[in-house]
């Protein structure tokens, strides 16, 4: 039997009030008006876990601000190992593993190590944008593998994907769990996809910074498939969103490929600093400390898309959403609401609720939004009386 939860949900969650989120030197909440109820960027408004700043401040108390080891604090990479046996049953050597300061600059190298000039990266939209610039600024083309909404829910198209490689297709960025659709992706999924990267001898870069946080079975990492998907594939994962610290900027990038992994990592030193001694003092409180408060925070992120689910159905239909089985983000289609291609705009203008424009995740997201439930269940239903007036007209 687990022992009971140190964790106090008042204390944990629902402090994160309006009122104390206006006063945060953050992104999310001073974007916008003081009007304004922002459920946008992928923050949860929730404060660190206590043994996360904990460690933090310990560290600063030791004294050692100095450049860190190189690889990273003593524990750094085995903390990350231990992690993606015990959660994921994945297991890696400690040399697998490499500290990266974002997983967005991991992706661009990533993508240059494994493509050439104007090759072309599959992506699969509606998808986390900034996918879309990487491979532009790269210098390479996109080739869109679009979701397609069977009405259970949203799943990938293998046999289009299949049809759409040509010679020129080198990597694939994959987000499992998806971002923005929540989509946690299956064994059988994920296995008709490894068929077709080995066929085409894809890389591909398998972005699964949300991997802790699914509420229903266990995230598969595409690379424990089998051993020889392992050395095509460039893992990224981190602590930043499940322990919400993505300000800390540190992310790792994991491969059972040696060659592979040094490829990369040579493209990141001439380009990119080391990780933040701070960021890593964090990361092995998270990973060896942290997961009573996570499996709180996973409870409360559940109750609240549970929350968010029922008062749509029931008080806006025109609003449709697939429960996330994974992160906490809901993709809204207001196709029906009538409020135009991009709802945000009614939304902000009249609603005062700021959420991310569909149409920036790329192709399926017209019509969409994307709405952050990491919030205290008061603010979240704020937002709905928002979201609710504006959708019936009264706003
Ligand atoms: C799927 C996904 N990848 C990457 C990032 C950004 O990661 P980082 O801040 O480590 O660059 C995000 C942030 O929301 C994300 O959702």
């Amino acid at each position: 039997m687990s022992s009971p939860s140190t964790i106090d949900p008042e204390q944990a969650f629902d402090v994160a009030t309006e009122a104390r989120l206006r006063t945060m030197p953050c992104g999310k909440w001073t974007r916008y008006e003081p009007d304004v109820l922002p459920l946008w960027v992928a923050d949860m408004d929730f404060p660190v876990a206590s043994v996360v700043r904990a460690a933090m401040h310990a560290h600063v108390d030791c004294g050692s601000l100095g450049y860190p080891p190189a690889g990273g604090l003593p524990d750094l990479r085995s903390a990350v190992v231990d992690r993606l046996a015990s959660r994921f049953g994945w297991g890696v050597p400690v040399e697998a593993v490499e500290p990266m300061p974002g997983v967005i600059p991991a992706l661009f190298v990533g993508l240059e190590a494994t493509s050439g000039p104007g090759d072309e990266a599959i992506v699969q939209p509606p998808v986390y944008p900034p996918f879309f610039s990487i491979i532009d600024r790269a210098g390479r083309r996109v080739l869109h593998d679009q979701l397609v909404d069977d009405g259970a829910g949203y799943r990938m198209d293998v046999a289009a994907l299949r049809a759409a490689i040509t010679p020129a297709t080198r990597t694939m960025i994959f987000c499992n769990p998806h971002n923005p659709t929540g989509r946690v992706f299956g064994r059988a999924e994920l296995e008709a996809l490894a068929e077709v990267v080995l066929e085409h001898r894809l890389w591909v870069l398998s972005d699964e910074l949300h991997a802790d946080l699914v509420f229903d079975g266990r995230h598969i990492p595409f690379a424990s498939l089998a051993p020889e998907v392992a050395q095509r594939t460039l893992t990224l994962y981190g602590p930043t969103k499940a322990f919400n610290v993505a300000g800390l900027k540190i992310a790792f990038m994991v491969s059972e490929n040696p060659a592979l992994l040094a490829h990369v990592k040579a493209r990141a030193a001439s380009r990119m600093p080391g990780v933040n001694v701070l960021a890593q003092a964090a990361t092995i409180a998270a990973y060896r400390c942290g997961d009573d408060w996570l499996a709180a925070a996973l409870a409360y992120l559940r109750a609240n898309r549970d929350y968010l689910h029922e008062r749509l159905r029931s008080e806006a239909p025109e609003v449709t959403a697939h429960a996330p089985e994974g992160t906490y983000l809901s993709w809204l289609d207001l196709r029906a609401a009538g409020l135009g291609d991009d709802p945000c705009a009614a939304l902000l203008e009249r609603g005062r609720l700021a959420l991310n424009p569909g149409p920036e995740y790329g192709p399926g997201g017209a019509g969409f939004a994307r709405l952050n439930f990491a919030t205290s269940r008061a603010t979240l239903a704020d937002a709905l009386d928002r979201l609710v007036a504006t959708v019936r007209g009264e706003r």
